[in-house]
């Protein structure tokens, strides 16, 4: 029996581990010998009802085994309390395999929590950059990159990010891209998704906003540039616009209600997983700031401008349906007003984003385990049990 602790943590971890947990359950069913206990921790670092228990619901998580209740605080407050809890945890469980799924602090501090115990990391999403230090997610993925024993990468870009690193070709394996599991597994709730009725919209007939990076939202200038852009994007097309606590909190303290709030623009709180696909399904573009809804819209084949000057997922810009516009006002406009003329790129779906990744991040896992074959840097392997 091998002992795996699943660690989510924040909003956009519960889609990547969700499948996870599905292809263990499939892989126990179907194996007699290399059987997996899966223990799924919750770090607590997202908590709120709309930004996580909704999402266990909608993707029929398991209730977690263990919650640590880590909360909001600085990203240090983050890191150390999710630390000391897991690691309590990996003693308990005598865990052989620590499973850590994209950016968050909750990331980084469950791979260092297991490579301290001497347990071995699995990352998935592994290999994405921005080559931007100041996003806090960067920093995240370059140190949980460094020490994990199994990369599972989404696209070929993230296996060179890895080699250029000096990180051994026998840990990385491409596997495809674990979101595109969730959205494909979910394809039937998300069309049963009451939401465009319940807020009076027709398909087609708005643009979606997201919005809540830091380097947006904590600084009140430029804000109010996006604001500025999105309330005349308004003038052509209504906006519905799902607010993170983060930059609800902003609009309120930098003052900028009046570009928000609008009668073109439709306020409403965060969204869960179904709802929120079936608006991006529908909608006529969408912008954001996140990681993952480039990459949903890439697969959707809809029209997506991302409002920042970098990203860490390159291919859905040159394969997929996205375009960085940063954060000024004449730029956003200017790539909105192409998307309502008929402009806009068409795009295809990358190579492995084809719902089956999480089954091979499983065989993998258990291919190595079954043979043997280690993936510990040489010195690691006397101390894990
Ligand atoms: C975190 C991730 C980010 C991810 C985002 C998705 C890091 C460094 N950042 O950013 O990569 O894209 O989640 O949402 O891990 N809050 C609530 N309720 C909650 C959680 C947070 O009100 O359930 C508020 C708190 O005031 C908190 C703030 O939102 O201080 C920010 O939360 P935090 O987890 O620190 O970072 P996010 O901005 O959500």
């Amino acid at each position: 029996m091998m002992r795996i602790i699943l660690l989510a943590g924040a909003r956009p971890n519960f889609m990547k581990i969700a499948p996870i947990i599905r292809a263990i359950e499939k892989h126990n069913i179907s194996s007699r010998t290399n059987r997996i206990k899966a223990t799924l921790v919750h770090s607590g670092q997202h908590y709120d009802h709309k930004m996580s228990q909704v999402f266990f619901q909608d993707l029929k998580l398991p209730r977690p085994d263990v919650y640590l209740g880590v909360g909001s605080g600085t990203h240090s407050e983050q890191i150390g309390k999710t630390m000391i809890g897991l690691e309590k945890v990996l003693l308990k469980e005598e865990a052989d395999l620590v499973i850590v799924v994209g950016d968050v602090n909750s990331t980084l501090a469950g791979a260092l929590a297991a490579v301290k115990s001497g347990i071995p990391v699995a990352h998935v999403e592994a290999g994405l950059r921005s080559y931007d230090k100041s996003m806090p997610e960067e920093i995240n993925r370059l140190l949980t990159d460094a020490i994990s024993d199994y990369l599972f990468t989404p696209s070929l870009d993230a296996d060179d990010n890895l080699k250029k690193e000096g990180i051994l070709a026998e840990k990385i394996f491409l596997v495809g891209n674990v979101m595109v599991d969730s959205l494909l597994h979910n394809r039937e709730g998300i069309k049963r998704s009451q939401i465009l009725s319940r807020l009076e919209v027709n398909p087609k007939s708005y643009a979606l906003l997201t919005m809540h990076r830091p380097n947006n939202v904590d600084s009140g200038e430029i804000l109010l540039r996006i604001g500025e852009a999105i309330k005349k994007i308004s003038l052509r097309i209504p906006i519905i616009f799902p607010i993170h606590p983060r930059t609800k909190k902003n609009i309120e303290k930098f003052r900028l209600k009046r570009f928000f709030e609008d009668k073109h623009i439709l306020f409403i709180e965060p969204l869960g997983y179904l709802d929120f696909l079936k608006l991006t399904t529908n909608a006529r573009f969408v912008m954001t700031d996140s990681g993952g809804i480039q990459e949903e819209t890439t697969v959707l084949k809809i029209p997506c401008l991302t409002l920042r000057d970098s990203t860490e997922r390159p291919i859905t810009i040159s394969q997929g349906t996205n375009t960085l516009v940063g954060n000024k006002t004449s730029i956003i406009i200017e790539e909105a007003t192409k998307i309502l003329d008929n402009k806009s790129k068409k795009g295809s779906i990358p190579p492995l984003w084809d719902g089956k990744t999480a089954q091979r991040i499983v065989s993998i896992i258990c291919q190595r385990t079954a043979t043997g074959v280690s993936t510990l840097p040489q010195g690691r392997e006397n101390n894990v049990g």
